[in-house]
């Protein structure tokens, strides 16, 4: 193992950062009302990606998945197109909803629908961007002339966060959620690669980090998170530039303003999230989004059970009508072959070895009630499977006053009819004692890789999953049966809908 490139200084207290954005928040005053009307830059592309050239992404991805059963795909059809629709997969629109307080839904969950995770294409001396509502990859056109060059060989899909889509209520915790997003958006990477039967690798390291790194920033002002490299496999080099339909972009923005936004919390979240850069150069594993070992067909045979196209139709944060806030739910029952999906989705390893050693640090526990013949309660994951912490029949109710929205005229929780409340812990001082300030970012990639896992196989069962950043860490310690030290960084509530609604297809 060698270091490619020094961490860059750390004029933060990570510790104190992870504390202000975590247990920390209520007494520290970092927990404020988040204003829905306050403008963010979400859905804005960056300035030099609103260019007219650039290449369409293909049409038919929707239909190509319909023909992939859950959860072994088998072999995808063969297409002309597989990065293009491996694209679409992972990160494309897929319904508006209209009673949804947030309408257009893609194929990853993201807070309050902003979308702060941003995908470029770098293909040797070719740049592009993802936009998904032009459904096209854009050439990046700086004023000075081209992009930086991607430094890899072949073709390399370039994640970053941009920190100013999420409204600046949120200060510290901008970052938490804007790290796991890129784990999320990581795994829905990797499974969209898999099922395209492309070869994936994520690059790590500093010095891929800081290849990827000047690439975004070619594209203009903005405040970004460090970037993640994943390298594809294709045999085919860039496709040449047409000129994109639709009306042009091309031109400053109202909120173009809003890019340059860095108050002192975002200044803090680049400097942790820059610790990535000192991470050593390590051999790359292939990276694999689908469970390497889950039950067969767990949702039913190849033949009866869901295809592909649904599975990313239905992954839903949960609903509520009249655009509430939350999600409603309704008891119900859920079987056991379901649990076991949903636990080789959240406890496949990410893939990098350092990513996956910092995984083996965070405990995961699934309370539970209606589930099979399992005692309704805490169970932990342990050794290979799930034991019984603590029996409590009202542990759906006893947790529901933990989530940060309780129920309200203006908001629906749906949390004490759950079937199961996934949390993932942690004793943050000791992981950052072992692995360094860069832990804290590693932490929440892995975070954000398992509870993608969690809503793909939620809906796959027809459940819906939703993730939550924004609970009430004291409230959750004893009810889950954690140490002290021990910190709940993530939950993920699963359980059936109370409420749906006809839909808008946005598949293309
Ligand atoms: C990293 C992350 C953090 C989130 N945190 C919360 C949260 O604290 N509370 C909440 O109600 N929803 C939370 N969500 C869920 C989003 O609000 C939801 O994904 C979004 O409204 C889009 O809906 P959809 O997932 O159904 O498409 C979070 C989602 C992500 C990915």
């Amino acid at each position: 193992m060698t270091t490619t490139a020094a961490a860059p200084q750390l004029p933060v207290d990570v510790r104190r950062f992870a504390f202000r954005q975590g247990p920390g928040k209520g007494h520290l005053g970092e927990q404020n009302l988040v204003d829905d009307g306050a403008p963010t830059t979400s859905a804005l592309p960056p300035r030099w990606a609103r260019s007219d050239s650039g290449r369409p992404l293909p049409l038919g991805t929707h239909e190509l998945l319909a023909g992939l059963p859950y959860p072994a795909p088998g072999r995808a059809a063969a297409t002309p197109d597989p990065l293009g629709h491996l694209l679409v997969t992972a990160f494309g629109l897929q319904r508006r909803e209209p009673s949804h307080r947030y309408a257009d839904h893609r194929s990853v969950a993201s807070g309050r629908a902003k979308f702060p995770v941003h995908a470029f294409l770098a293909q040797g001396p070719s740049v592009r961007y993802l936009d998904v509502y032009r459904h096209a990859l854009v050439d990046l056109a700086p004023p000075g002339g081209a992009p930086a060059p991607a430094a890899a060989e072949g073709a390399s899909v370039l994640l970053a966060a941009r920190y100013s889509d999420l409204p600046a209520a949120y200060g510290r915790m901008r970052y938490a959620v804007t790290e796991v997003e890129l784990g999320v958006n990581l795994r829905s990477l990797c499974v969209a690669a898999d099922l395209f039967g492309v070869p994936a690798r994520l690059d790590l390291d500093g010095r891929s980090t800081a290849a990827a790194e000047a690439v975004v920033r070619s594209a203009g002002p903005g405040t970004w998170s460090a970037p993640l490299a994943v390298r594809l496999d294709l045999p085919d080099g860039p496709a040449a530039s047409t000129a994109l339909p639709g009306p042009s972009l091309d031109g400053p923005d109202r909120r173009d303003p809003l890019l340059e936004t860095a108050d002192e919390s975002v200044r803090d979240a680049v400097a942790v999230s820059a610790q990535r850069h000192g991470l050593p150069q390590t051999l790359s594993v292939p990276a694999h989004g689908l469970p390497a070992a889950g039950p067969e067909a767990a949702a039913g045979s190849p033949a009866t059970g869901p295809d592909w196209a649904r599975v990313l139709w239905d992954r839903s944060a949960g609903r509520a009508p009249d655009q509430l806030y939350g999600f409603a739910m309704r008891p119900a029952a859920v079987g056991e072959d379901t649990l076991a999906d949903l636990l080789a989705w959240a406890t496949q390893p990410p893939p990098d070895r350092l990513l996956a050693r910092v995984a083996a640090r965070v405990r995961l526990s699934v309370a539970v009630q209606r589930v099979g013949g399992l005692a309704p309660g805490v169970h932990r994951f342990e050794a290979g499977g799930l034991t019984l912490h603590r029996r409590q029949p009202r542990i759906m109710a006893e947790l529901q006053p933990g989530f940060a929205q309780q129920p309200s005229p203006n908001t629906d929780s749906g949390m004490r009819h759950a079937a199961l409340v996934w949390v993932h812990s942690v004793d943050v001082d000791a992981l950052l004692d072992e692995f360094g300030p860069a832990a804290l970012g590693l932490l929440q990639l892995h975070l954000g890789w398992s509870v993608h896992g969690l809503c793909l196989g939620a809906a796959a069962h027809r459940l819906v999953a939703r993730p939550a950043r924004s609970f009430v860490e004291y409230h959750l310690q004893p009810l889950l049966g954690l140490g002290r030290k021990e910190t709940p960084v993530f939950m993920t509530v699963c359980g059936t809908s109370r409420f749906t609604e006809p839909m808008l297809d946005l598949r293309t």
